[in-house]
């Protein structure tokens, strides 16, 4: 039966999809609790809570994690099974065209959460607290902590860094608000680093994130994201730590990975790391139907009779 299945999807859906589907464990498609969303075989359709992320690593099941900035873009990402969608401050970059991270403000990120959250029904909403905000003083970072959630009605919030921020952390935790660390390129910090090559390659380095990764396991982070370090040194963290780690350029052995989603999707030409794998060319597309779009009105096709009033 599967055969046939794999192979209607491949004469009539397409490669990409009929693959995808291939490489998934169609034994558990038998069990009660997997569920087709938008498609695609999704364990079960239940609110993801931070809970569930500690059982999915103890149950040696991935964690599938993408960026969302808007309404529009949260409903079709939430729709297709993505676990957690984090509102990233990489919002500076792909909605407000900045070089870095820094820029974007409290208020910036609030209204993005605020909207993502409009448009999610399943998947665990994750904001970034952003540049500025939790570095200079824990009390503020617990105030600013405070107003985000409250103000969007997102799951929880992320931070980045390690044993530098753990006042902050410790407060936020305390105040009943679950929290995401983020190792590795820590991209508010770029200009300390001033460039983004790989991370915690020397000795040192990869030591301090040992050291930062089991010291926001202990006090009780949700998850870790680990950014574009060694794959061995992810893979040994991740077996070390009792949360789940979120791989962005950290390699398979983590318990989940996270991809910005305009990057996934093709939407923009210039960047192409290594780590990334686009799963569609959007920016082609969109500009062939835009095009389109244009030359229609100016040849004076678009509307035709059947589409006015
Ligand atoms: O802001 C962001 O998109 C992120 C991911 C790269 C993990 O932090």
């Amino acid at each position: 039966m599967y055969v046939a299945l794999l192979n209607f999807l491949l004469k009539f859906v397409g490669k990409d999809k009929a693959k995808s589907l291939k490489s998934y464990n169609f034994a558990a498609e038998n069990s009660k609790t997997h569920i087709k969303m938008a498609g695609y075989l999704v364990e079960d359709t239940r609110k993801v809570t931070t809970h569930r992320l500690l059982e999915m690593k103890q149950a040696g099941k991935k964690i599938a994690m993408l960026t969302s900035y808007d309404y529009s873009m949260a409903q079709i990402v939430d729709a297709a099974g993505v676990d957690i969608i984090l509102v990233g401050d990489s919002a500076s970059n792909m909605m407000a065209g900045n070089v870095t991270t820094l820029p974007i403000t409290l208020d910036q990120m609030i209204y993005h959460a605020r909207s993502v959250v409009r448009g999610v029904k399943r998947a665990l909403v994750v904001c970034d607290m952003p540049f500025g905000t939790y570095q200079v003083d824990p009390q503020d970072a617990v105030r600013n902590a405070v107003r985000i959630m409250q103000e969007t009605g997102c799951d929880a919030l992320k931070l980045e860094g390690g044993v530098e921020i753990l006042p902050a952390v410790k407060l936020i935790l305390d105040a009943g608000i679950p929290v995401m660390g983020h190792l590795g390129l820590t991209p508010q910090s770029i200009n300390k680093f001033g460039t983004y090559a790989v991370r915690a390659r020397e000795e040192a380095e990869a030591n301090k994130l040992r050291t930062d990764a089991i010291a926001l396991d202990e006090v009780g982070c949700c998850a870790v994201v680990l950014e574009k370090i060694p794959a061995d040194l992810a893979t040994e963290v991740s077996q070390k730590i009792k949360v789940p780690t979120i791989s962005i350029g950290a390699g398979g052995g983590c318990d989940g990975q996270v991809l910005v989603v305009h990057d996934m999707l093709g939407m923009n030409k210039g960047f192409s790391p290594k780590f990334l794998r686009r799963y569609a060319n959007l920016y082609d597309i969109m500009i062939d139907a835009i095009g389109q779009y244009v030359t229609d009105v100016k040849s004076g096709d678009f509307p035709n009779q059947d589409e006015q009033y």
